[in-house]
């Protein structure tokens, strides 16, 4: 890895499911119990706004019994670290990485632990349960919905994680399933720029096939292992 300068992380359910929160596919996933289209979709918050605030206030309430585990411990250190430029993208909506302490972070699909005004677009810090109804104090009109990025909404930031892509020379897919995309398609813009790209997961993913190198096992235990590799 001595070749290596510029880092992108893409992180995903898997690195937080040792924290004790559940991933979204899978047996005792989060969409097993839930349609995805009856939660996380425009249409589901038009047609049943209590239903869809549930949902997520359910999961932002979980966050309080949650802790990052030694997988987000050991990424912060690299961010903290890296002389280089690094990106930790999230897809995860929990907020373990910049409890542990991660700077260099984008939340591609949104933040429970924010709210959104659906009219001014101005994102708010909440951390209690989000009313159906509540009114952005912002532009004082709109109302206030869930930060979360739904199916068939635009993810944050495309064109900063695109601009990292083009200049990574490593690219590390941590925990997904490789099922949404654009996340999914990551690996392909970094392969094209020439960057070795790595996955870490309990098993391949879906675009496995993609990546140079696979190593399987637990997040807590594969992620502290590669940043030791990193920091020599
Ligand atoms: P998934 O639930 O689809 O995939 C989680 C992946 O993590 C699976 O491949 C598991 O094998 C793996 N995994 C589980 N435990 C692990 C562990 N301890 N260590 C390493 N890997 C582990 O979750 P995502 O790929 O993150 O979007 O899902 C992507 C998006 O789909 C989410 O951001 C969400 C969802 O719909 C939105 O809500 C917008």
């Amino acid at each position: 890895m001595d070749d290596i300068r510029n880092i992108v992380i893409l992180t995903g359910a898997g690195i937080s499911a040792e924290s004790g929160l559940a991933t979204f596919r899978g047996p005792d996933g989060l969409w097993e119990g839930h349609r995805v289209e009856d939660v996380c979709t425009p249409e589901a918050l038009a047609r049943d706004a209590a239903l869809v605030h549930r949902f997520y206030d359910e999961r932002r309430a979980k966050l309080a019994d949650v802790r990052p585990n030694a997988a987000h411990e050991a990424l912060a250190a690299l961010d903290a670290q890296w002389p280089g430029e690094l990106l930790i993208v999230t897809q995860n909506v929990d907020d373990l990485h910049e409890r542990a302490g991660a700077k260099r972070l984008i939340h591609m699909h949104g933040e429970l632990r924010s709210a959104l005004c659906a009219g001014c677009g101005k994102a708010k810090r909440w951390t209690e349960a989000l009313p159906p109804g509540s009114v952005c104090d912002g532009c004082g009109r709109a109302l206030l919905r869930p930060d979360i990025v739904f199916f068939g909404e635009m993810p944050y930031e495309m064109d900063a994680i695109d601009d990292a892509l083009r200049r990574a020379d490593l690219f590390v897919s941590v925990g997904t399933s490789g099922a949404v995309y654009p996340a999914a398609g990551f690996v392909q813009t970094a392969r094209h720029v020439g960057a070795r790209t790595l996955e870490l997961n309990l098993e391949p993913s879906a675009g496995s096939f993609y990546f140079e190198e696979s190593r399987m096992g637990a997040a807590s235990v594969l992620v502290p292992e590669l940043v030791r590799e990193l920091l020599g």
